[in-house]
């Protein structure tokens, strides 16, 4: 048989449906062809990196990479307990924060569930949900923030989770703490909440809580967190959740044994353990989220207030102009932002916070563009 007549005629193995339906997660840009050094602002990591403690955690891990990691993830878990207050038991640690969503979705999801997202979403969580086959239902927003009436109209019986990034991804708006507990009221107890905390530790405003107290209330709240955003540590891939015990006890039979490896691990306990510096990074990120509201703002482009790392602009407004042409214009200047989309296909860029000369060159560019 010649090889064509073979493949006209032999079965191949079928991927089921729903993962057919799937495209492959595009990551931020991290290159300008011809810039050897471009300021990378499209993947809200840290510019300022890791506490240098923690660079030095993860070197002393060198001589022992011959040996399996800590599979209980015992000292990770404690000092995040120890820093955040919580109890270590109810800690499970992931490759990434998106690691623990994944699994959350394939315990707690089914095909034909339905999962609330806010319309504006994490695009992991959509990701995950579209595996397990589960019907994605997008709650409205006011002003980029998740409309919370509109969340619970859309609950029906076949809602089993709602998951918000809080701060959210791309808006960086935030739903206060009254919010997200009357949320959480209108719940069907058997829904889970999940709320993706990324962002947590960059929030400045009084009205904001972390929900890990809501997860020590009741038994169906998830809080994910990562070392990925002001921790400075994306490249090692180490996240955690917060969970209710049944909830924690699940996924621990699930993860793979050693998901999180040691030098990340060694890394994460440093960065936690390190307040001061993490302190630092907050306070520059919230006083330039200050600044750029005002002068980007003055240059006619709408900011979406955001309390995270990250701000979008809209150019729905700016005559002549537009967020492609921006991102562009950013780009010949040695940026590099994140073109997104928004539900309402509003014309909008994302921009991470950096240093403050890269935030002065931010400024620099689009004040050229603009003019
Ligand atoms: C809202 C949100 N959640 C989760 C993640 C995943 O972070 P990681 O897997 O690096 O912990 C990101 C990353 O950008 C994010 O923006």
């Amino acid at each position: 048989m010649m090889p064509s007549e073979k493949n006209m005629t032999a079965k191949v193995p079928q991927a089921r449906a729903e993962i057919l339906e799937i495209s492959p997660y595009v990551q931020g840009k991290s290159a300008i062809s011809g810039q050897t050094a471009p300021i990378k602002l499209s993947s809200n990591e840290s510019s300022f990196g890791p506490s240098p403690k923690a660079i030095e955690a993860y070197q002393s891990q060198a001589t022992a990479l011959h040996r399996y990691p800590d599979g209980s993830q015992s000292p990770l878990r404690q000092a995040i307990a120890d820093i955040y207050n919580l109890d270590a038991d109810k800690i499970i640690c992931g490759n990434g924060s998106d690691e623990i969503l994944d699994l959350i979705y394939r315990t707690y999801l089914s095909s034909g569930d339905d999962i609330i997202l806010s319309a504006n979403h994490f695009v992991m969580c959509a990701l995950y949900a579209k595996i397990q086959g589960a019907n994605i239902v997008l709650a409205g927003e006011n002003n980029y923030v998740t409309s919370v009436d509109d969340l619970l109209s859309k609950l029906t019986p076949e809602t089993r989770m709602v998951t918000l990034a809080n701060p959210n991804n791309p808006t960086g708006t935030y739903l206060n703490a009254e919010q997200i507990r009357r949320i959480h009221s209108g719940l069907p107890s058997d829904v889970l909440f999940v709320i993706d905390g990324a962002y947590a530790e960059y929030v400045t405003c009084d009205d904001y809580d972390n929900a890990c107290g809501l997860v020590d209330e009741f038994d169906n709240v998830v809080v994910t967190r990562t070392f990925s955003k002001i921790y400075g540590l994306s490249a090692l891939r180490a996240g955690w959740a917060y969970c209710p015990t049944a909830v924690v006890d699940i996924l621990q039979r699930i993860r793979s044994p050693f998901n999180v490896n040691s030098p990340a691990m060694a890394a994460a306990i440093a960065a936690v353990n390190d307040v001061n510096y993490i302190d630092r990074v907050r306070l520059h990120t919230a006083d330039w989220q200050q600044r750029i509201q005002k002068e980007l703002g003055a240059l006619g482009i709408r900011v979406i207030p955001s309390v995270a790392n990250f701000y979008l602009l809209n150019f729905n407004e700016c005559e002549g102009k537009s967020a492609l042409d921006a991102a562009g214009f950013l780009e010949t200047e040695g940026i590099i932002p994140r073109p997104v989309s928004t539900s309402d296909g509003d014309d909008v860029l994302r921009i991470t916070v950096g240093l403050d000369a890269e935030n002065e060159a931010v400024i620099k560019a689009l004040t050229k563009y603009m003019s």
